[in-house]
């Protein structure tokens, strides 16, 4: 179904290391873009899938040394860990690297000398809070105090989790130390490099606004940030653990001993550190997908993201590269989700508030997770999770829809025609509605994932199972069986066709059940592609098929109550 292929680069937003992600973070970023990349590979196109973990800053740190690790060995475990979860939920990536790598410090090291060079970046000295206990400066998270805009007394340095407004350490009044809780804190000078924003506003207003194919969520959340006036932020931290600040040579700065890059800083540069590690692994180019004067204007760059993430790569990491005079790629589009709720109220790592992903693989299979998670996906608003409907997607969509219909038909295959596809009969109204139907419905389907509109794509996959289970009822093959044997047949072949076609269809979204029926049906490899010439005929008479093993296990209600107490659903 695709005309020319089409090389596309999809990144997810990397997930921080400080601890396995919860359904939230799965379903805002690396699950659609996997849905989405395996969408694409089936259309033909070629596809690159870059993830990593996102491993420096202050949480990273703090995570550590509350589990009693120094930091490198707990980035190594977590990473671990997240490359675990990401396996166990199918997701499909060309390389899961690492931002702490060093193709990314050096690439970073490169852009802070390059945009310095070209005026956009500079030395300023700024205040800080310097803690005498700990006998260190207290960035980000270190420093805790009342947030001076809601007087909420645990504000974080970088941010009031009560109201939610940015914040600079300093500004926090009462500050106290979050490492000793020490309250014998004072502001020193010091220096730190600042990324001067402010100077690209107009650059990236025009860029901003020549984008076409943008969701309205992250043109108005640019928009909005440079309505208000970018400010010129500072890129570097007094922290150990990081990206150190070196000088144009690659030799230590004066005056910067102690320092290293902000973690947004250099997160979004691992984009690109992370395909150049691809490249070294598997002798990829990673010229081809990064660099306009090395191919790369013909790649189709596409983001993934929570709505949180939308400033940094629409505005801080664009000035990056473009700051940079260099031909870096610029993403082409971007979409961005809303947020995943626990029942109404927010998922939360730190409080162990909802769903990770190493518990819920314990509960269902990764394809229940999957279909649910996208099929409610946080697209216009925020969607809330909730035990009630996911048992509603798995035994409803899954296993009534879906399950029965290819159960139903197989065995029955087997039952009556020895397990092949009969052959005989005459195709009549009934093939031709649903023929007709299918064949409205499909392009339908591959219009909405190619826009990235999950859950209109989803419907319309479930409408294409239910056209089937329509059709049986329509078609009816065990009414004619002693009658005329040959109406049967026609029946259970359209059927088995249907099942696979059903098959194919699902590669994306339930990998794992997908192949299940393809394998049980016998579908050969150059038929799995979406490619749907001549999908009522794909099983020609005489192909024998099987009935796949147990595909959806429904969820009971009693583990719904059990899920409930353990996990507090909705108890708040
Ligand atoms: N770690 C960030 C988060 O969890 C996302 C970083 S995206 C990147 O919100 F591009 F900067 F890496
Ligand atoms: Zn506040």
């Amino acid at each position: 179904m695709s005309d020319t292929p089409k090389r596309i680069l999809i990144t997810s937003a990397l997930p921080y290391i400080n601890g396995v992600k919860h359904l939230g973070n799965l379903a805002g970023s690396m699950l659609p873009a996997d849905i989405y990349a395996r969408v694409q590979r089936l259309l033909g196109h070629e596809v690159l899938y870059i993830c990593a973990t996102d491993e420096h800053g202050t949480p990273a740190e703090l995570a550590a040394a509350e589990a009693g690790l120094s930091v490198k060995v707990y980035c190594d475990r977590m990473y671990e860990a997240q490359c675990e979860a990401g396996a166990a939920f199918d997701l499909s990536y060309d390389w899961f690297g690492r931002s702490s790598g060093d193709a990314t410090a050096a690439l970073t090291q490169h852009f802070s000398s390059v945009l310095e060079r070209n005026g956009l970046i500079e030395a300023r000295t700024s205040k800080q809070v310097y803690s005498n206990a700990d006998g260190r400066y207290l960035p980000d998270r270190y420093v805790e105090g009342t947030c001076p805009n809601c007087g909420f007394e645990k504000a974080r340095g970088d941010q009031c989790d009560n109201c939610g407004k940015l914040l600079d350490p300093v500004d926090l009044i009462d500050p106290y130390s979050a490492v000793s809780g020490s309250r014998d804190v004072e502001i020193r000078e010091t220096e730190h490099l600042y990324l001067k924003q402010s100077e690209m506003s107009g650059r990236l207003r025009d860029w901003v606004e020549g984008q076409t194919s943008w969701p309205p969520l992250a043109t108005s959340i640019a928009l909005k940030w440079l309505d208000e006036g970018l400010r010129d932020r500072s890129i570097t931290r007094d922290l150990e653990w990081g990206i150190p600040v070196v000088d144009e040579n690659g030799d230590p700065r004066p005056g910067f001993d102690g320092k290293v890059y902000y973690v947004w800083f250099d997160a979004p540069i691992a984009y690109i550190g992370a395909t150049q590690d691809w490249a070294s692994e598997t002798s990829g180019d990673w010229g081809r997908w990064w660099r306009t004067d090395q191919g790369a204007d013909d790649v189709e760059y596409v983001q993934f993201m929570g709505k949180d993430n939308v400033a940094f790569h629409t505005l801080s990491f664009p000035t990056t590269l473009m700051g940079s005079g260099e031909p870096w790629k610029l993403v082409d589009t971007l979409k961005a989700f809303n947020w995943v709720t626990w029942y109404g109220g927010k998922f939360s790592t730190s409080q162990k508030r909802g769903v990770f992903m190493d518990q819920a693989i314990d509960l269902a299979p990764s394809d229940a997770w999957r279909w649910h998670l996208m099929a409610n996906a946080p697209e216009g608003s925020d969607a809330a999770f909730t035990w009630e409907e996911f048992q509603t997607s798995v035994n409803s969509d899954l296993a009534n829809v879906l399950g029965n219909f290819v159960n139903r038909i197989t065995k029955y295959a087997g039952s009556k025609f020895d397990g092949v596809v009969p052959e005989g009969g005459v195709s009549g109204g009934h093939e031709d509605w649903v023929i007709a139907e299918i064949g409205h419905r499909l392009p339908m389907m591959i219009a909405h994932f190619d826009a990235r509109e999950f859950r209109k794509a989803f419907a319309e996959m479930r409408a294409i199972w239910a056209a089937g289970n329509e059709y049986l009822t329509r078609a009816a093959p065990w009414t004619h069986y002693k009658a005329d044997p040959d109406q049967a047949a026609v029946g259970v072949r359209m059927g088995l066709n249907l099942a696979a076609l059903f098959g194919v269809i699902a590669q994306p979204v339930i990998p794992r059940a997908a192949s299940k029926i393809l394998d049980a049906l016998g579908v050969p490899d150059d038929r799995r592609r979406w490619d749907f010439d001549g999908w009522a005929d794909a099983l020609p008479a005489g192909h024998a098929v099987a009935a796949p093993d147990m595909l959806f296990a429904k969820i009971e209600d009693t583990d719904i109550a059990e899920w409930t107490e353990r996990f507090e659903g909705g108890g708040e």
